[in-house]
């Protein structure tokens, strides 16, 4: 079975596959690029990658909706439970086999405080095996060698930040698609912005050029199959 994926905009993705809905990062509130609304998007799972603002976002208020239940670090799952919401913790480079597949926390080089300042745990990225297939999906995070370790497990599909400032930027990013080998790359975190603008078009040329991944960009509102 395919995985479909729909990418809201910034690093918001909707996720189905092994018969689930998954939402990660859903930041749609205050998003202006946001291709859907906290009201309307449907989830079986919320994965949270840190607790900043524009990655934890309308988490909260999904989940209480929907009753999704949240994967996020022990700190954020921890919080999501004091707000009535079920809640699933795990820490870096520790997995879980969920009913629609497994869910590994990986490291990333970033920050993770809440919008009021608290402790909100280590930022994590995400590797997700679902329908037998490996989706990276690095969140916030500069370029780390041991990408290539993640890239050993055999990636299907890395989502990257390429917005620079607050995360890796093109030339990072390319540097990352060479560590991780992916049959796939979908640049994600720019635009959103002013000071994340980027050229999408330029990173997907550099990338084809120089490995051997495809590069997808997408729009927010626009899907992908895998
Ligand atoms: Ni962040
Ligand atoms: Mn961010």
């Amino acid at each position: 079975m395919p995985v479909e994926l729909a990418y809201y905009g910034h690093a918001c993705f909707g996720v189905k596959g092994g018969g689930a809905t998954l939402l990660i990062d859903p930041f749609l509130t205050g998003n202006p690029l946001a291709a859907a609304s906290a009201d309307e998007v449907e989830a079986d799972y919320i994965l949270v990658s840190h607790a900043h603002g524009d990655h934890l976002g309308d988490t909260v208020s999904i989940a209480q909706r929907t009753g999704a239940t949240v994967i996020s670090n022990h700190e954020i799952a921890t919080y999501a439970e004091t707000q009535g919401v079920t809640a699933h913790g795990l820490h870096i480079g520790g997995g879980y086999d969920f009913p629609f597949g497994r869910v590994k926390l990986t490291i990333a080089h970033h920050g993770s405080s809440f919008p009021d300042g608290s402790y909100g745990g280590n930022p994590c990225g995400f590797l997700l095996s679902i329908e037998g297939k490996n989706i990276y999906h690095a969140c916030d995070t500069g370029l780390f060698y041991d990408m290539k370790l993640i890239g050993e497990e055999g990636i299907e599909l890395a989502i990257l930040p390429i917005g620079d400032n607050y995360t890796m930027g093109p030339k990072d990013a390319l540097r990352a698609v060479k560590l991780i080998e992916p049959r796939v790359v979908i640049p994600i975190h720019y635009d959103t912005f002013d000071l994340i603008k980027q050229d999408p078009a330029a990173f997907a040329k550099a990338v084809e050029a120089e490995t051997q991944a495809k590069c997808v960009v997408l729009k927010p509102g626009e899907s992908y199959s895998l």
